[in-house]
């Protein structure tokens, strides 16, 4: 009876309201009888190592067995660079089984024994248990026996151990050279998304939440930090020292961390009373203040925010020196990239500044979206990431409102969309099973794309009705894991938490059925609102062609590199729609007007006569406008006459749109060239730079192809006109965040263009520095451009490559290491890529962006695509397919090809890798962008060629 009634509930809970009302909720897949099937059909099963059949075939784990509670041991040793671990699993038999499947990858495992809770209380040893491995799957099967009971509780204990890992993944090592010279090594764990399963054997699947109970044996020269506060530290004999931490949260394996180092730290405490720590190795310590008042500032915002307290008593962030991407947000513990918490005020620069205060924002958002509520499965990893990304903006923009972030958000939007509009995109909730389909999912979709649509739905419902629905989200799912429609059923519920809720409806005394009316309504609208923008890939094109007052709107799929001309055009459009909140303002008003387009035309009227129409006001829509009919050119004389009508954010937009226009063949390039002659007069900084951005681009593309009359009178044009603002420029950090960016981008124009005054000026300053032995300070904005017109002479480059090993800064080592990856000699370029092979000087985590950076010099991008090539299993060695360098790495050194003999021999390569069993998303993604890179350039060509002539 007890069986069936929990059979009842779970299947209840699989749908709206999961468990509210039960305290376990696994939506599975498996039943009881894929165990039966077990018993009738071996032969559908693998083979464990040993010769065994494995009970289990698929990826995901069963959910007859969860885990409750983990008591986990660890001992690593720094000097033998091994641990020995054991663990207590606490679990909860939900239906009959003779088997437990955990995950396990890359562990010994030594003995396995199995406790009833009877066993427990009557202190009887445990049952030892066989263990068959199934390495394919990162899995072990516990073999019991007798059938363990439904409804009952057991302890798995498991004694095991292992090297710790060589890269950056499970429980790792990580080294750091001191001021003195020695090398010290420290442990490390980062776990996502599926490698908790290299530091201990675990349900490793982010539904599967339990409380975690951790200790760390270390020798008295380290400290351990985990999650959670230490409790206790024992002294054990022979002077090793154990720590105990307290009990965590609820949670999902892939937050657990710990670390074993020799770090210093400073402390503070937020408006709560949560103590806030940023360790770091020790000689680095004076790099942490800026991460501690940005932290301390960032939580305080977040609670009042989210109106929901941090639940643990401590955070720490620490700086880790090697580490696989920017940061990671394990509970309580949030590890770092030393380049992305440290901040020098001697060499880290404005957009250093911003890149710390984003990471840590970024990650702390995390410890709501994502550690308090989680996903249910890795195809929605865009809840985290998009979420935590989105958190950036509003966060930065109330703690540092002078970094104004707002204008890289933005940014952060065209990025993905260049991403999005090829056919290679994938949706943004996309089926992931393997680890490496698993790992491809952190991408620029999920992140970018989540955080843009997320901010186009709050400019959509109201900044104040988004932030209640969030909170309701976080409350509602505290503890627990989400799915998409939770998010938006929460975002359009109007109901008051007091009121009391049934079957997706609210009732409450003051509220009566009208109430629960348009709470069904807005229900409906905005699931499947944002069922179009996450459940479909891409994104829209509105089509605007105004005849008087009459507005005709029309959508269709925005395609970068296919024109509407070509074939495939149509069967691409098939069954594209989306809902797009529009809005518009008109030369008549500063009204903002708002309408969804839910069709693929529509007609509007507009309320007065007006000279030009400009659709998603401020950009905050995703997607893209073209205007049909005079429609261009009455916004282009606009900006003319006066640039100020339009608002900056609009401009940027018009600036971008109109450009990825002529990539889709809908605007001719000199259309889009015609528009940026306003920029002489442009006021908004970020306006200028997006519209140098383009020009700049277009020089690197012809200069890459050795089109030199282009290359040439691009060049005369770029310094022409842009003359007055280049000399207009100090060598000193002064200004505004973003008077300091137009600054160092200005500059580094300017000398890559070997403008004599910049040349001339870059050198004397670097020449100083060296007579200074380095310790002259280089004003932070011009750091890099110093160093780089200093790496073109043989002298100037061997010593920032000795200066690369000394330094201390990792904001500094980034800019030296762009700079000698500037040399125009390939054998020094060639050093470098040996130097990031072996590991040392230059560490392996920075191998990727080196390979990436080589690639963008024209005299590099061959030398390092040979090397990839020739190379492949190396890296593979290194990275785990699927991660961010092995992507970075494969499309920072291809994308940029533009020529068919390129793209045959890109696309040779990842056949041959392909042969070899290694397929990856970015593959197609880079063919695509070489062909459209193909297109644009027969097409464009001419036009800029003449373009310049008649501008010169
Ligand atoms: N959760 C991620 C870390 C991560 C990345 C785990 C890839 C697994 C695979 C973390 O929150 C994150 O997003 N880090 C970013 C930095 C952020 C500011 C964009 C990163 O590592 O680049
Ligand atoms: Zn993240």
């Amino acid at each position: 009876m007890a069986n069936s009634h929990r059979k009842l509930i779970f299947n209840i809970s699989i749908g709206f309201y999961c468990s509210a009302v039960i305290q376990i909720c696994i939506c599975s897949q498996f039943t009881s009888s894929s165990i039966d099937q077990f018993n009738k059909d071996r032969g559908a099963f693998p083979v464990a190592i040993n010769g065994e059949i494995f009970p289990w075939h698929e990826l995901r784990l069963p959910t007859m067995v969860i885990p409750l509670h983990y008591d986990l041991f660890v001992h690593p040793n720094l000097t033998s660079l091994d641990f020995v671990a054991s663990e207590k699993i606490e679990v909860l038999v939900r239906d009959a089984t003779q088997f437990i499947i955990l995950h396990s990858k890359d562990l010994e495992i030594m003995n396995v024994t199995l406790q009833s809770e009877e066993d427990l209380r009557y202190r009887r040893p445990g049952r030892k248990l066989t263990v068959l491995s199934y390495p394919a799957h990162e899995q072990i099967a516990l073999l019991i026996p007798e059938k363990l009971t439904a409804d009952l509780r057991y302890s798995v204990t498991i004694d095991f151990q292992a090297k710790l890992a060589d890269g950056f993944e499970g429980f790792y090592k990580s080294t750091y050279r001191t001021l003195g010279g020695e090398t010290r090594t420290i442990a490390v764990t980062d776990f996502e998304p599926t490698q908790a399963r290299m530091a201990f054997p675990c349900f490793d699947e982010p539904l599967f939440k339990a409380n975690f109970s951790i200790k760390i044996r270390r020798e008295s020269r380290h400290i351990a930090l985990s999650n959670m506060p230490k409790v206790k530290t024992i002294e054990l004999e022979g002077g090793l020292l154990e720590d105990h931490f307290e009990t965590t949260v609820k949670m999902s394996t892939y937050l657990v961390a710990y670390i074993v180092c020799d770090f210093n730290s400073v402390s503070g405490t937020a408006s709560s009373g949560v103590k806030v720590s940023i360790h770091a190795a020790p000689d680095k310590w004076s790099q942490t203040h800026y991460a501690l008042e940005a932290s301390l500032k960032l939580l305080d915002f977040y609670e009042n925010y989210f109106d929901i307290h941090y639940p643990l008593a401590k955070l720490d962030l620490v700086a880790i020196p090697d580490f696989e991407s920017g940061a990671m947000e394990n509970w309580g513990l949030v590890t770092y990239r030393e380049t992305s918490l440290l901040f020098d005020p001697k060499t880290s620069s404005t957009s250093d500044k911003l890149w710390v205060t984003r990471v840590i924002a970024h990650e702390l958002a995390h410890q709501w979206f994502g550690n308090l509520v989680t996903m249910e499965w890795w195809n929605d990893i865009w809840l985290n990431e998009g979420f935590a990304t989105y958190m950036e903006l509003i966060s930065v923009n109330v703690t540092y409102p002078e970094l104004q972030f707002d204008d890289d958000f933005l940014d952060m939007c065209f990025e993905v969309i260049k991403r999005d509009s090829l056919n290679s995109s994938h949706p943004l909730s996309n089926q992931a099973e393997t680890s490496t389909h698993i790992k491809e999912m952190f991408d620029a979709v999920s992140y970018k794309k989540g955080a843009c649509i997320l901010n186009m739905l709050k400019d959509f419902l109201s900044e104040e009705k988004f932030k209640k629905g969030i909170i309701r989200y976080l409350k509602k799912f505290s503890y627990r894991n989400a799915k998409n429609d939770d998010l938006w059923s929460s975002l359009s519920d109007d109901c008051l938490e007091s009121d009391s809720t049934s079957g997706g409806f609210c009732y409450s005394d003051s509220k009566t059925a009208s109430n629960t009316l348009t709470f069904l309504r807005e229900n409906v609208e905005v699931k499947q609102m944002m069922a179009t923008w996450t459940l479909q890939k891409g994104i829209p094109l509105v089509v605007v062609n105004r005849e008087g007052r009459s507005l005709r709107l029309q959508q269709e799929r925005f395609l970068n590199g296919v024109f509407k001309e070509d074939p495939e055009w149509g069967a691409l459009q098939e069954r594209y729609l989306w809902h797009i909140p529009v809005t518009y303002s008109t030369s008549s008003s500063n009204a903002i007007h708002r309408h969804i387009l839910k069709s693929k035309t529509d007609t509007l009227d507009l309320p007065e006569k007006t000279s030009w129409v400009k659709f998603n006001v401020d950009s905050n829509g995703y997607y893209i406008v073209h205007y049909e009919g005079r429609g261009w050119d009455q916004l282009i004389t606009q900006l003319n006459q006066n640039h100020t009508f339009l608002r900056p954010k609009d401009r940027i937009s018009l600036i971008h749109d109109a450009f990825q226009l002529v990539s889709a063949g809908r605007l001719t390039l000199d259309k889009a060239l015609d528009l940026t002659r306003y920029l002489q007069h442009e006021t908004s900084i970020p306006a200028l730079l997006k519209g140098l951005e383009y020009l700049e681009l277009f020089y690197h593309i012809t200069e890459r192809r050795n089109v030199s009359d282009v290359t040439e009178n691009l060049k005369h044009y770029l310094l022409q006109y842009f003359k007055p603002v280049i000399d207009m420029q100090s060598w000193c950090d002064e200004g505004s965040v973003w008077d300091r960016r137009l600054r160092s981008a200005l500059l580094k124009l300017a000398c890559y263009l070997n403008h004599a005054p910049c040349i001339q000026k870059a050198t004397e300053l670097f020449s100083q520095w060296m007579e200074s032995s380095g310790k002259l300070n280089i004003p932070t904005d011009v750091l890099k451009i110093v160093y780089s017109v200093g790496a073109q002479t043989t002298a100037g480059w061997n010593y920032l490559l000795e200066q690369y090993e000394l330094s201390l800064s990792g904001a500094e080592k980034n800019k030296i290491l762009y700079a000698l990856s500037t040399s125009k000699h390939q054998e020094k370029l060639m050093k470098l890529i040996e130097l990031g092979m072996e590991g040392k000087v230059i560490k392996t985590q920075d191998l990727a962006p080196l390979l990436h950076a080589i690639a963008r010099n024209p005299k590099g991008q061959q030398l390092a695509w040979n090397f990839v090539k020739e190379n492949w299993i190396h890296l593979l060695k290194k990275f785990e397919l699927g991660s961010f360098p092995i992507r970075m790495i494969i499309s920072g050194t291809t994308s940029h090809f533009s020529s068919k003999d390129e793209l045959q021999e890109v696309k040779l390569f990842f056949e041959s890798l392909k042969a070899q069993g290694s397929h990856l998303e970015i593959f197609q993604i880079v063919l695509e962008t070489i062909s459209k890179n193909i297109k644009w350039l027969e097409k464009n060509l001419p036009i800029l060629r003449n373009w310049l002539l008649i501008s010169i």
